[in-house]
């Protein structure tokens, strides 16, 4: 009985070892390795070519999802941006804040009817987290306040910043200041169109140096200043006139709403 179980338990290890290799299948890139750029804004993704590529041309398929190794799905999912490669690294702007896994795969370039690997992933975790709820307001032109939570006593902490990838980082130089914590920074020269703003949060927390980095898209956090309004009156006509917002002129729309006494509410039309 025992030997007929044996053999059972062979054959089926057999087999399922035979479904698992498919000759057509190219060989999956090697040695996946992950590291942060010294500023903590980019990351970059670095593998070894597979042995067994005989005189296959290949490229990479790359995919980077915010969330923990393994990821939900092992396919491709085709709303996500994925990337292809022909060399053996590939760097993305990101920020440290949440999990990142990256999966590779190798895909044939001009290699017969060989078929793409399986994918190989590699994840990393964000460093201690010692601001949480980084928050952004853009409200007049060239103009953000960005405010955070303080979730460990950091005296030490500085903030720096820059508009895009080849802007240098600057220091914040106008903090807001809770007791002794700093708790936002006032910033005045910030580009509406830039695609990030990138800030990196710098901190000594139990003896070591951390930093928290973010990126922020301007145009999404916009939070206009309350408009003026001046009301005049010519007989029996009211004029309505106000100020606009100093930024992005093109971008906004106005909307008047006023109300006779004690009759309902009336809408101007939308100016442009
Ligand atoms: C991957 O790393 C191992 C151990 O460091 C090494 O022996 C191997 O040669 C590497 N593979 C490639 C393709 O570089
Ligand atoms: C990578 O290979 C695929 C074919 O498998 C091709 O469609 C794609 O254009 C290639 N991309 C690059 C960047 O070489
Ligand atoms: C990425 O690969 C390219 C082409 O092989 C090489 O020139 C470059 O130095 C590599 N970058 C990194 C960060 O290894
Ligand atoms: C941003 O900070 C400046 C400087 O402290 C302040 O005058 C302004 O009211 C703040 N605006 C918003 C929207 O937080
Ligand atoms: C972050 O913001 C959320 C929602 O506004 C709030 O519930 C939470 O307490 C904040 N966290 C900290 C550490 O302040």
């Amino acid at each position: 009985m025992i030997g007929r179980n044996w053999d059972f338990a062979l054959a089926l290890c057999l087999s399922v070892m035979v479904a698992g290799v498919d000759p057509n299948e190219l060989p999956e890139p090697e040695n996946l390795t992950l590291s942060w750029s010294p500023d903590h804004f980019s990351l970059t993704a670095e593998w070894s070519e597979p042995a067994g590529l005989d005189d296959c041309k290949v490229n990479y398929t790359l995919e980077l999802i915010l969330e923990k190794c393994p990821p939900s799905s092992t396919e491709p999912n085709l709303n996500k941006e994925i990337r292809q490669t022909v060399h053996l690294n590939y760097t993305w702007e990101v920020s440290n804040e949440r999990e990142i896994c990256i999966w590779v795969r190798t895909n044939p370039l001009q290699c017969g009817n060989r078929t793409p690997s399986k994918a190989v992933y590699k994840g990393i975790s964000p460093p201690l987290a010692f601001v949480k709820n980084f928050t952004c307001v853009y409200y007049s032109d060239m103009k953000m306040n960005c405010t955070w939570s303080v979730i460990s006593h950091v005296p030490d902490l500085q903030l720096f910043y820059r508009n895009e990838v080849s802007d240098h980082l600057k220091p914040c130089s106008a903090y807001f200041t809770k007791e002794d914590m700093k708790t936002g920074c006032h910033l005045d020269d910030i580009i509406f169109k830039s695609h990030h703003t990138f800030f990196n949060i710098i901190g000594t927390v139990k003896g070591s140096i951390i930093s928290n980095t973010f990126m922020r898209v301007p145009r999404d956090s916009v939070k206009p200043e309350p408009l003026e309004l001046k009301i005049t009156r010519d007989g029996d006509r009211l004029y309505l006139q106000s100020n606009t917002p100093e930024f992005a002129q093109q971008c906004w729309k106005y909307k008047f709403r006023y109300n006779k006494c004690n009759e309902e509410v009336s809408l101007l039309p939308s100016v442009y």
